[in-house]
C-alpha cells in the first residue's frame, strides 16, 4: 500500500486491515477508537486499487453513511475505513496524518532514565 501524501510504502499481509498493517510496520494512523469501527477517524480515500479491496462490512457501511458529505468528498465509493478494509493487491490511498513512529523513543527514554 502506498500512503499519500507522505509517500510511505507499507506491506499489507493477507487478512490484515490497512490500519493493522500500518501499526505492524511502525506507523501511526489517525484513530480515536483504536480500530473498533466506531470513530471514522481512520477513513482514507482510495486513489488506486478499488478492485483489490474487501467488501464493506455492515459496520463500515453504517459509519460511512453517517459521515458528513463534506468529509466524504465527491466520490463516496472511494472513502473506506482503514480499520475495516483489507486488500489483495497493490493500492494507493490518501491519508494525511500517517506518520512513522520514532523507533528510538524507548531508547531515548532509557537513556534519560540513566542520566537522572
Ligand atoms: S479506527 Fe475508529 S472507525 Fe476505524
Amino acid at each position: 500500500m502506498r500512503v499519500e501524501p507522505a509517500g510511505f510504502d507499507i506491506e499489507v499481509r493477507p487478512g490484515e486491515t490497512l490500519i493493522q498493517a500500518a501499526w505492524r510496520a511502525g506507523y501511526s494512523w489517525p484513530t480515536l477508537c483504536y480500530a473498533m469501527g466506531r470513530c471514522t477517524a481512520c477513513q482514507c480515500e482510495v486513489l488506486d486499487g478499488l478492485h483489490a479491496l474487501s467488501e464493506r462490512t455492515e459496520a463500515e457501511s453504517a459509519l460511512l453513511n453517517n459521515l458528513d458529505r463534506r468529509v466524504r468528498r465527491a466520490n463516496p465509493r472511494r472513502v473506506r475505513l482503514a480499520c475495516q478494509v483489507t486488500a489483495t493487491a497493490d493500492i494507493r490511498v490518501r491519508k494525511p496524518g500517517v506518520q512513522k513512529q520514532c523507533a528510538d523513543s524507548d531508547e531515548r527514554t532509557s537513556n534519560s532514565d540513566v542520566s537522572q
